[in-house]
């Protein structure tokens, strides 16, 4: 049968481009992948200048033979924005001088050097793992189950109970969420007056604390305690003014001025959110004095935010779909899980890209 009259054979053959760069999207994530398994980014840092093909070869340690699949993968690299490509002055007078190309660092690909501040390397690596990697792929079937997530269907258990048995994931995963929260050291001092005044914060499932270390060095008078779950907290060292408490913030939350969610939850239904947002009103009420919530998380905002940006928040929603129960919120969703779990009013500011600081107050 013939198509739409309406579509034209261009308006197909885009369509066409389109849906297999979909269908192939997941190449692109594999090029990513090599590039850190390789170590690329390191090597050209390493290198001081920009590196050519034939150097970048050598480092690898790869045949030279096998020099053009190396400069295919660059060449997709370049394009998608993770390395540039800029002229290398050869050194030779200016009629002898032939043009030189060298692979540079890009600000995406400055933050899988391994051994800088932030980095996102262990970020991108955790999240390669076959933990994260199969659950999307189960999505349609899952459809058609009773199991509480994708993940249940890949691996038979929740995303948690996963993390709990599997040692060599839960490593991952906690050094995956610390890069992340070293982040945060690029706006401390923009956040500072959030934190000002207050003289004991509780930061809910704060992992192995490295937001919460963050603010007790650039807060010295702040007391931070870190609940998490047991086996994440344990071997966890308190030092000065942080303190690691293992626990379950569905059962009880220790009081405090405030409280700090740090991508929490996104990770939980409405009705676990609701049930932890009570749990945090009343740790902050119960010193007499009133206190405030505050989370940092992804806000969908498809009106205002560019493309890309929405994209990637997108993406982690089906992320949370995937892994987890939880999902990625619009501020109308937020504003009813505050109004549920009895809290009055609250404001978005949004200072870390993909994410937002949202205080509420009871
Ligand atoms: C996505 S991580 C975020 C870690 C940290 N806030 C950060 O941004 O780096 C979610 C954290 O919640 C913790 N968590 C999950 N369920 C919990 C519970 N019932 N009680 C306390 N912590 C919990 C996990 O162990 C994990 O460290």
């Amino acid at each position: 049968m013939e198509m739409k009259q309406m579509q034209s054979a261009e308006e197909l053959f885009q369509a066409q481009s389109h849906l297999y760069r979909y269908t192939y999207h997941f190449i692109g994530s594999m090029c990513l992948k090599s590039a850190v398994h390789l170590g690329i980014p390191d090597i050209i840092h390493k290198h001081g200048q920009p590196i050519t093909l034939n150097e970048l070869v050598l480092a690898l340690q790869i045949d030279p033979n096998k020099s053009g699949y190396v400069y295919r993968l660059m060449r997709f690299l370049v394009h998608s924005g993770f390395f540039v490509t800029t002229k290398i002055d050869g050194g030779k007078e200016e009629e002898e001088e032939e043009e030189i190309m060298g692979y540079d660092l890009t600000p995406s690909s400055r933050l899988l050097l391994k051994d800088t501040v932030p980095t996102l390397s262990p970020y991108v690596q955790a999240m390669f793992h076959p933990a994260v990697l199969h659950p999307p792929e189960f999505l349609a079937e899952w459809f058609h189950t009773n199991e509480p997530t994708p993940f249940h269907t890949a691996h038979g258990k929740s995303f948690w109970d996963y993390l709990s048995q599997n040692q060599e994931f839960n490593g991952l995963f906690n050094e995956a969420m610390i890069s992340d929260s070293g982040m945060m050291n690029l706006v401390i001092k923009d956040c500072k007056p959030v934190f000002e005044g207050m003289s004991l914060l509780v930061d809910v499932g704060g992992g192995k604390g490295a937001v919460a270390r963050l603010l007790s060095e650039s807060l010295p008078r702040l007391q931070c305690i870190v609940l998490d779950l047991p086996h994440v907290v344990e071997n966890s060292q308190d030092c000065n003014n942080l303190k690691f408490v293992g626990g379950d913030m569905f059962q009880s939350i220790p009081s405090a001025d405030a409280i700090l969610l740090k991508l929490v939850l996104h990770a939980y239904s409405d009705e676990d959110c609701i049930k932890v947002l009570k749990k945090c009103r009343e740790a902050i009420s119960s010193k007499g004095k009133e206190g405030k919530v505050i989370i940092i998380d992804i806000v969908i905002n498809e009106k205002n935010d560019k493309r890309e940006l929405t994209e990637s928040k997108l993406l982690f929603d089906l992320l949370m779909m995937s892994v987890v129960t939880g999902k990625e919120r619009e501020e109308k969703e937020w504003k009813k899980l505050f109004l549920e779990a009895g809290f009055s009013h609250y404001k978005i500011t949004p200072i870390f890209g993909m994410r937002s600081l949202i205080e509420v107050y009871p």
